[in-house]
């Protein structure tokens, strides 16, 4: 039965994944290497005879999931995205389509099958990455393509190529990773160009088979656009091959996303935590842990989720950088959590001195930058606060009613206390409970 878009079903899938909000990207394979990032073969024009020799030393005995895996939770990321393959068509599953497999390697490794084991034994969902394009393919275009490494050479022409031939290829690829390796919880597809879009891919086609076989997995929004565009279930108008949520990509939508009819939309915005995706041993301009954090937050205030990249280098190892960021993450959230897990726009205006993330008639005021004095909680009134608490230590937080508020009585002014420098300089959440009902919910 072909598939066909039932809002109740989607919305039923989704659930899990609008309250993890927290995940991990995580790029890697045989571009680790040369280590110039994920995209380096069309950067450089490189040519397979050039670039398939690195499968000869692709040994990454550093290389432990559950290590990888164990990172991720502690960093209370809830699900992961593995790149199964990238653009350079390197496969890290065992595919019975292709010898340039990672199992071809001195490894002999099936990563995607260490990573899956790996993952569900950390209580994480699973997501893999499958590239559309897949320039080691000889049916895919070459010579005058957008992107492909021998694009610029005539000598590399297009005669003879069968697109269709590579689709099935790229049909049986995603057969046996939606087969071979149980449950996945995300397909996350990338990306469509120019006319290679939806049909293009036999879309249709594609997510039938791919729900066939896994009914309840997240597809993203790829098969249709790429970073850039939204898709058509933003139109109001889901076409077989929709995606399930729009995947900006560096940025963070300023105002959250909304379909041709207003409803909100599902996002999630992945970013790197230096400049490359996949490893790069010269980018060390790494995002602080503390932004990372204050961008989480942002994406949840706005209603979406953060994936936040990871690009392990050739001995299979996270970068040191990687790691002590996730560290750093990780104690924020695992004191603060709470204000992220299942949480969403508040329905309240910005305050000018940080964010409010909202689940039900709980709201949590992230203070970025200190108030000169008590806090002001605007958009709430007193008769509507049943208490305020640290979040972090759960310590009580009264009310200031000293003089200086006298002109602003509508104002709930949160005490601090005496010290001006806030107890978490990263983000002091303050949990606050209204009564139910008290503040009108987002929509
Ligand atoms: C961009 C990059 C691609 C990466 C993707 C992740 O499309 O070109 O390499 O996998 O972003 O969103």
């Amino acid at each position: 039965m072909p598939y066909q878009f039932v809002r109740e079903d989607y919305e039923r899938r989704m659930a899990w994944y609008t309250r993890a909000r927290f995940g991990m990207f995580i790029h890697w394979g045989l571009y680790a290497v040369p280590a110039r990032g994920e995209w380096v073969r069309s950067e450089e024009r490189i040519p397979n005879e050039a670039y398939d020799p690195y499968m000869q030393e692709f040994n990454p005995e550093g290389c432990d999931m559950r290590e990888w895996m164990s990172m991720a939770k502690a960093a209370g990321m809830r699900y992961v995205v593995l790149t199964a393959k990238h653009h350079d068509g390197f496969c890290l599953f065992d595919s019975a389509c292709t010898d340039f497999k990672s199992t071809n390697t001195p490894s002999g490794r099936d990563f995607v099958r260490e990573y899956v084991e790996a993952a569900r034994e950390f209580g994480l969902k699973v997501g893999l990455y499958f590239s559309l394009i897949d320039w080691r393919h000889p049916d895919f275009p070459h010579y005058g393509d957008a992107h492909h490494p021998m694009r610029d050479n005539p000598a590399c022409g297009n005669e003879g190529r069968d697109f269709g031939r590579y689709l099935d290829y790229l049909h049986n690829q995603v057969r046996e990773l939606c087969t071979n390796y149980g449950r996945l919880d995300i397909l996350w597809f990338d990306f469509s160009y120019d006319n290679l879009r939806g049909e293009a891919w036999r879309g249709a086609e594609l997510v039938d088979m791919v729900r066939s076989l896994q009914p309840d997995v997240i597809i993203d929004n790829r098969l249709e656009v790429s970073g850039e565009g939204f898709g058509s279930l933003a139109e109001c108008a889901p076409s077989p091959c929709h995606g399930d949520f729009v995947s900006p990509e560096q940025i963070i939508p300023p105002s959250g996303l909304r379909d041709a009819e207003g409803r909100p939309l599902i996002w999630e915005s992945n970013f790197t935590m230096n400049n490359h995706w996949g490893y790069c041993a010269a980018d060390h301009f790494f995002k602080p842990a503390s932004m990372l954090v204050r961008k989480l937050v942002e994406c949840v205030s706005k209603g979406g989720n953060m994936l936040l990249n990871v690009g392990p280098d050739a001995r299979g190892r996270f970068p040191e950088e990687s790691r002590r960021i996730l560290s750093e993450i990780g104690r924020w959230m695992d004191r603060n959590g709470e204000s992220v897990y299942g949480c969403g726009p508040s329905g309240l205006e910005k305050p000018d001195y940080g964010r409010i993330t909202r689940r039900g008639d709980t709201l949590y005021f992230h203070i970025l930058d200190n108030t000169v004095g008590a806090v002001p909680l605007t958009g709430l009134h007193h008769e509507d606060v049943l208490s305020i608490r640290r979040l972090a230590d759960g310590s009580e937080v009264s009310v200031n009613r000293d003089w200086v508020y006298n002109n602003y009585p509508d104002v709930v002014f949160a005490d601090l206390g005496p010290d001006p420098v806030l107890p978490d300089p990263v983000d002091t959440v303050l949990e606050v409970r209204v009564k139910p009902g008290a503040v009108p919910e987002w929509t």
